[in-house]
């Protein structure tokens, strides 16, 4: 791999993305490893990340010079540049002109790492401390007003180094510096494609399996859809999948995964129908935690159950099943501390907890994916788009989205009011534009409206749309006029006992995302 070493800012990760966007494979190393540690990893090349400190700083991340002598080409981006450039004997100060934000600089000699550069480009600064001369055998190829030396490199040594943030967009050659570096300055080839990537994992799958038995638990969204298609390519009916469908789903999601994604795979599908179950459950509960609480418990009971009987069924034939498909991504590894995955699933929140008597391996096939690239897979693999591109959902579903208590009736009207919402924004092409858009059902509140020639005593309908990176934070999406009309003028008319539709325009903070 590409060894990201991260300095401590929120950069890494950005630039392990951009490094696989050139189609060349990329991992993130805490500074804390050692030399000896990261060459264990056999890297093809080494960037240094940006980070808060100052080389100077007390307790500032060091870099170990033995890092430079190991042969490894080596590509330092602001703060690791200059710690690069401290490492070989060049020198760092303050230049009291601390940079940030869009900064001009001057190409002064293109070389290998600029090639391609105009002489005069705008770059994405952040930093006090600024590189004043080179180390020896070093050219310098850009300058700034705050920054004597704004980018180096040593073609010899095969050492590369910028001041300026070009795995940001606001550094619109960022990505041509970066990949120079790896291309020409590395001798990488763009070879890292969801193809080779899913070739990989399918032999990584064979060798772990063997020829034993697997489960997978999945909910309908993209990563247990392509971690499940994935294993299926690998080991095709060793693999059994349970659904579990508590009836709070949106219209069409059971079909779109009983058929749809059935069909595209090929996978062996155990399905369980818990509606009735989840929904006497629920009965007379209108307090929000609880009901994530009813609703977390009996999906872990349904689908311990199912576990169980796929083990049982499996032990009927001899079969052993040793191991269950997680859909873990690598930021969830990354934040983590990148440790291995733990052996027991007890510590997963995602599948919800399995009893002790069931112990399972894990298989992960995506802890090394982010999500887009997880998309790119599953379209390889030839999941349906419509999995493949899903929204985020949650997993108590529709159940968080109607205030109060839920029932058959009113489950009937939300998903109802929620196809049209669902329907109109994609007509609208604007699917991919906001980050989900929930559908709320005030079931406790009715409102006095006039439909035909009479009154009408309904329900309102809130619709949620955001826009968000992460559903940290959250802004409401400005949805076009006519598309809101069009969504409330076909749910008032179409869906019963619903006689008024509302816009939510609360941005996280202060209102969450769901209402529940
Ligand atoms: P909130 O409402 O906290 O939601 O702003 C943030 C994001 O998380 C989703 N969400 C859930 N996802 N299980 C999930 O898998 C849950 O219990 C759950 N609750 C909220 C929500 O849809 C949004 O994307």
């Amino acid at each position: 791999p590409v060894l990201v070493v991260d300095f401590g800012a929120q950069y890494a990760q950005l630039i392990a993305r951009r490094v696989r966007e050139a189609k060349v494979y990329s991992e993130i190393v805490p500074h804390t490893s050692s030399v000896e540690q990261m060459l264990a990893k056999n890297p093809v090349a080494i960037i240094l990340s940006g980070g808060p400190s100052s080389v100077y700083a007390e307790g500032a991340p060091f870099v170990d010079p033995a890092l430079f002598e190991a042969g490894v080409p080596v590509f330092g981006i602001c703060y690791g540049f200059q710690a690069m450039a401290k490492a070989l004997g060049g020198t760092v100060e303050q230049t009291g002109l601390s940079e940030y934000g869009g900064t001009p600089v001057t190409v002064t000699r293109a070389g290998a790492l600029l090639d391609g550069s105009p002489d005069e480009q705008t770059t994405w600064m952040s930093h006090g401390d600024a590189v004043h001369s080179a180390p020896d055998g070093f050219e310098v190829l850009a300058t700034s007003a705050g920054s004597p030396v704004a980018a180096f490199e040593n073609t010899a040594r095969r050492l590369y180094g910028v001041q300026w943030h070009p795995e940001v967009k606001h550094s619109p050659l960022g990505q041509k510096a970066l990949e120079n570096f790896l291309y020409e300055g590395a001798g990488l080839a763009p070879d890292w494609t969801p193809g080779n990537v899913i070739a990989d994992q399918v032999d990584a799958i064979r060798a772990q399996v063997g020829d034993a038995r697997v489960i997978c638990g999945l909910s309908g969204g993209v990563d247990s859809s392509v971690a499940a298609a994935l294993v299926q390519k690998a080991v095709g009916d060793q693999l059994t999948c349970v659904f579990v469908d508590h009836g709070l789903l949106r219209e069409g999601e059971a079909e779109q995964v009983e058929q749809d994604f059935v069909d595209a795979t090929g996978v062996q599908l155990k399905v369980v129908d818990a509606r009735a179950r989840f929904l006497s459950a629920l009965a007379g509960v209108s307090d929000p935690e609880t009901k994530r609480k009813i609703i977390g418990r009996e999906f872990i009971r349904v689908f311990e159950d199912a576990a169980r009987e796929v083990v049982e069924d499996a032990g009927a034939h001899g079969d052993e099943v040793k191991f269950l498909v997680q859909g873990t991504l690598y930021p969830d590894v990354v934040e983590s501390g990148g440790g291995e995955g733990a052996a027991n699933i007890k510590s997963h929140h995602n599948v919800g907890g399995l009893p002790d008597d069931l112990q399972f391996s894990l298989v992960e096939p995506l802890r090394a994916l982010f999500k887009d690239e997880v998309r790119a897979v599953g379209l390889e693999l030839g999941v349906p788009e419509v999995i493949v591109w899903r929204q985020p959902f949650p997993g108590p579903g529709l159940g968080i989205r109607i205030v109060g208590e839920v029932t058959a009736e009113r489950l009937e009207i939300l998903r109802a009011a929620d196809a049209i919402a669902r329907e109109e924004l994609t007509r609208a092409g604007l699917d991919r534009e906001i980050w989900q858009c929930p559908v709320v059902l005030l079931g406790d509140v009715r409102s006095v409206g006039v439909q035909g020639d009479g009154r009408t005593y309904g329900h309102p309908i809130v619709l949620r749309p955001v826009s968000s990176e992460d559903a940290m934070t959250a802004d409401w999406t400005r949805l076009p006029y006519d598309v809101l009309a069009t969504i409330s003028t076909r749910i008032t008319n179409e869906v019963k006992d619903v006689n008024r539709v509302v816009l939510d325009v609360t941005s996280k903070p202060p209102g969450t995302i769901e209402w529940e």
